[in-house]
Protein backbone atom coordinates (compact mmCIF):
# COMPACT_ATOMS: atom_id res chain seq x y z
CA UNK A 1 0.00 0.00 0.00
CA UNK A 2 1.63 3.11 -1.42
CA UNK A 3 0.72 6.16 1.05
CA UNK A 4 1.54 10.09 -0.69
CA UNK A 5 2.18 12.14 2.36
CA UNK A 6 1.99 15.86 1.19
CA UNK A 7 3.41 18.26 4.15
CA UNK A 8 1.63 21.41 3.94
CA UNK A 9 4.29 23.17 5.14
CA UNK A 10 7.94 24.72 3.52
CA UNK A 11 9.07 25.89 6.66
CA UNK A 12 12.92 24.60 7.69
CA UNK A 13 12.13 22.86 10.73
CA UNK A 14 8.45 22.20 9.97
CA UNK A 15 6.65 20.10 12.76
CA UNK A 16 3.77 18.82 9.88
CA UNK A 17 7.13 17.49 7.72
CA UNK A 18 8.82 16.15 10.91
CA UNK A 19 5.91 14.15 11.51
CA UNK A 20 5.45 12.55 8.16
CA UNK A 21 8.92 12.12 8.70
CA UNK A 22 8.45 10.11 12.08
CA UNK A 23 5.85 8.04 10.11
CA UNK A 24 7.37 5.26 8.74
CA UNK A 25 8.63 3.46 11.96
CA UNK A 26 5.00 3.76 13.19
CA UNK A 27 3.15 2.51 9.88
CA UNK A 28 1.93 -0.98 9.75
CA UNK A 29 3.49 -3.54 7.71
CA UNK A 30 2.65 -3.13 3.98
CA UNK A 31 2.03 0.32 3.98
CA UNK A 32 5.08 2.53 2.23
CA UNK A 33 4.84 6.49 2.88
CA UNK A 34 5.77 8.73 0.05
CA UNK A 35 7.00 12.12 1.31
CA UNK A 36 5.92 14.87 -1.30
CA UNK A 37 6.07 18.81 -0.47
CA UNK A 38 4.73 21.91 -2.33
CA UNK A 39 8.10 23.17 -3.60
CA UNK A 40 8.01 24.82 -6.59
CA UNK A 41 4.39 25.19 -7.02
CA UNK A 42 3.30 28.61 -8.16
CA UNK A 43 -0.25 30.64 -7.26
CA UNK A 44 -3.01 29.13 -9.39
CA UNK A 45 -4.16 31.19 -11.68
CA UNK A 46 -7.23 29.91 -14.52
CA UNK A 47 -5.92 32.01 -17.17
CA UNK A 48 -3.10 29.18 -17.72
CA UNK A 49 -4.51 26.62 -17.17
CA UNK A 50 -4.67 26.09 -21.32
CA UNK A 51 -0.47 25.68 -21.25
CA UNK A 52 1.46 22.84 -20.04
CA UNK A 53 1.69 22.48 -16.16
CA UNK A 54 4.38 23.38 -14.48
CA UNK A 55 6.93 20.81 -13.67
CA UNK A 56 6.28 20.88 -10.09
CA UNK A 57 2.58 20.29 -10.37
CA UNK A 58 2.96 17.33 -12.57
CA UNK A 59 5.18 15.87 -10.72
CA UNK A 60 3.15 16.21 -7.46
CA UNK A 61 -0.11 15.31 -9.73
CA UNK A 62 1.89 11.88 -10.62
CA UNK A 63 2.81 11.19 -7.44
CA UNK A 64 -1.06 10.99 -5.91
CA UNK A 65 -2.43 9.52 -8.69
CA UNK A 66 -0.55 6.54 -8.41
CA UNK A 67 -0.63 6.71 -4.80
CA UNK A 68 -3.11 4.40 -3.17
CA UNK A 69 -3.85 6.96 -0.47
CA UNK A 70 -3.62 10.50 0.23
CA UNK A 71 -2.49 12.16 3.65
CA UNK A 72 -1.92 15.59 4.28
CA UNK A 73 -0.20 16.75 7.09
CA UNK A 74 -1.85 20.73 7.52
CA UNK A 75 -0.47 23.51 9.76
CA UNK A 76 -2.88 25.86 10.96
CA UNK A 77 -2.55 29.32 10.33
CA UNK A 78 -4.94 31.97 11.51
CA UNK A 79 -7.55 29.73 12.25
CA UNK A 80 -7.83 27.90 8.84
CA UNK A 81 -5.89 26.02 6.04
CA UNK A 82 -2.44 27.76 5.32
CA UNK A 83 -2.59 29.59 2.03
CA UNK A 84 -0.04 27.43 0.26
CA UNK A 85 -1.91 23.72 1.01
CA UNK A 86 -5.22 25.28 -0.39
CA UNK A 87 -3.39 26.39 -3.56
CA UNK A 88 -1.63 22.63 -4.18
CA UNK A 89 -5.20 21.20 -3.95
CA UNK A 90 -6.87 23.24 -5.83
CA UNK A 91 -4.11 22.60 -8.50
CA UNK A 92 -4.13 19.24 -7.77
CA UNK A 93 -8.22 19.38 -8.59
CA UNK A 94 -7.70 20.85 -12.29
CA UNK A 95 -8.10 20.62 -15.34
CA UNK A 96 -11.96 20.02 -14.68
CA UNK A 97 -12.38 15.94 -15.42
CA UNK A 98 -8.47 15.12 -14.28
CA UNK A 99 -8.87 15.72 -10.64
CA UNK A 100 -7.04 13.53 -8.27
CA UNK A 101 -9.57 13.60 -5.44
CA UNK A 102 -12.72 11.37 -6.36
CA UNK A 103 -12.02 7.98 -4.95
CA UNK A 104 -8.72 8.84 -3.66
CA UNK A 105 -9.06 7.49 0.09
CA UNK A 106 -7.56 10.78 2.29
CA UNK A 107 -6.70 11.59 5.69
CA UNK A 108 -5.64 14.71 7.75
CA UNK A 109 -3.24 15.13 10.41
CA UNK A 110 -1.52 18.17 11.90
CA UNK A 111 0.96 19.96 14.03
CA UNK A 112 0.64 23.40 15.35
CA UNK A 113 2.00 25.54 18.47
CA UNK A 114 -1.60 26.58 19.53
CA UNK A 115 -3.78 24.50 22.15
CA UNK A 116 -6.36 23.30 19.57
CA UNK A 117 -3.51 21.32 17.35
CA UNK A 118 -4.74 22.10 13.75
CA UNK A 119 -8.51 21.21 14.24
CA UNK A 120 -9.97 24.30 12.47
CA UNK A 121 -7.23 23.90 9.33
CA UNK A 122 -8.17 20.15 9.37
CA UNK A 123 -12.15 21.05 9.05
CA UNK A 124 -11.77 23.21 6.47
CA UNK A 125 -9.33 21.01 4.38
CA UNK A 126 -11.61 17.90 5.24
CA UNK A 127 -15.02 19.67 4.09
CA UNK A 128 -12.38 20.87 0.09
CA UNK A 129 -11.28 17.52 0.18
CA UNK A 130 -15.29 15.79 0.52
CA UNK A 131 -16.09 18.83 -2.05
CA UNK A 132 -13.64 17.79 -4.57
CA UNK A 133 -15.02 13.86 -3.99
CA UNK A 134 -12.18 12.39 -1.82
CA UNK A 135 -13.16 9.73 0.71
CA UNK A 136 -11.62 11.46 3.85
CA UNK A 137 -11.16 9.31 7.09
CA UNK A 138 -13.51 11.07 9.73
CA UNK A 139 -11.88 9.52 12.63
CA UNK A 140 -9.39 8.98 14.27
CA UNK A 141 -7.64 12.60 14.05
CA UNK A 142 -4.07 13.08 15.01
CA UNK A 143 -4.52 17.12 16.52
CA UNK A 144 -0.66 17.94 17.82
CA UNK A 145 -1.09 20.95 19.85
CA UNK A 146 1.89 22.63 21.43
CA UNK A 147 4.07 21.07 18.82
CA UNK A 148 7.57 22.12 20.29
CA UNK A 149 6.41 19.63 23.64
CA UNK A 150 5.87 16.45 21.18
CA UNK A 151 9.31 16.58 19.19
CA UNK A 152 12.65 16.53 20.25
CA UNK A 153 15.81 18.44 19.32
CA UNK A 154 16.35 16.08 15.99
CA UNK A 155 12.63 16.80 14.88
CA UNK A 156 11.67 12.70 16.26
CA UNK A 157 8.27 12.57 17.15
CA UNK A 158 8.92 12.03 20.81
CA UNK A 159 6.12 12.37 23.07
CA UNK A 160 4.79 8.43 23.78
CA UNK A 161 1.05 8.99 23.71
CA UNK A 162 0.92 10.92 20.53
CA UNK A 163 3.19 8.20 19.33
CA UNK A 164 0.65 5.55 20.44
CA UNK A 165 -2.05 7.92 19.16
CA UNK A 166 -0.43 7.94 15.62
CA UNK A 167 0.41 4.63 15.52
CA UNK A 168 -3.31 3.24 16.09
CA UNK A 169 -4.33 6.20 13.28
CA UNK A 170 -1.86 4.55 10.48
CA UNK A 171 -4.01 1.02 11.42
CA UNK A 172 -7.26 2.84 11.01
CA UNK A 173 -5.68 4.19 7.69
CA UNK A 174 -4.36 1.11 6.04
CA UNK A 175 -8.01 -0.03 7.13
CA UNK A 176 -9.97 2.80 5.22
CA UNK A 177 -8.12 2.46 2.19
CA UNK A 178 -8.55 -0.78 1.43
CA UNK A 179 -12.05 -0.51 2.10
CA UNK A 180 -12.61 2.89 0.18
CA UNK A 181 -9.71 2.40 -2.69
CA UNK A 182 -9.20 0.89 -6.11
CA UNK A 183 -11.34 -2.18 -6.51
C1 LIG B 1 0.52 30.47 12.88
N1 LIG B 1 0.42 29.56 13.92
C2 LIG B 1 -0.82 29.16 14.38
N2 LIG B 1 -0.97 28.10 15.24
C3 LIG B 1 -2.19 27.66 15.62
O1 LIG B 1 -2.30 26.71 16.37
N3 LIG B 1 -3.33 28.31 15.18
C4 LIG B 1 -3.27 29.36 14.32
O2 LIG B 1 -4.30 29.87 13.94
C5 LIG B 1 -2.00 29.82 13.91
N4 LIG B 1 -1.87 30.88 13.04
C6 LIG B 1 -0.66 31.14 12.45
C7 LIG B 1 -0.60 32.07 11.40
C8 LIG B 1 0.60 32.25 10.73
C9 LIG B 1 0.63 33.19 9.56
C10 LIG B 1 1.76 31.57 11.14
C11 LIG B 1 3.06 31.77 10.41
C12 LIG B 1 1.73 30.72 12.21
C13 LIG B 1 1.63 28.92 14.47
C14 LIG B 1 1.89 27.59 13.79
O3 LIG B 1 1.19 26.58 14.48
C15 LIG B 1 3.40 27.28 13.83
O4 LIG B 1 4.11 28.27 13.13
C16 LIG B 1 3.69 25.89 13.28
O5 LIG B 1 5.00 25.56 13.64
C17 LIG B 1 3.51 25.84 11.74
O6 LIG B 1 3.65 24.53 11.25
P1 LIG B 1 5.06 23.99 10.72
O7 LIG B 1 5.65 25.00 9.78
O8 LIG B 1 5.95 23.82 11.93
O9 LIG B 1 4.75 22.68 10.06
Amino acid sequence: MLIAALAGSLRRGSYNRALLESLPALAPEGMTLELLDLQGIPVFNEDDEAGEAPAAVTALRQAVKRADGLLIATPEYNGGVPGGLKNGLDWLSRPSGQSVFPGKPTALVGASQGPFGTVRAQGQAKASLEHMGAPVMPTPLVLIAHAKEKFDEQGRLSDERTRAIVTKFLASFADWVTRNGRR
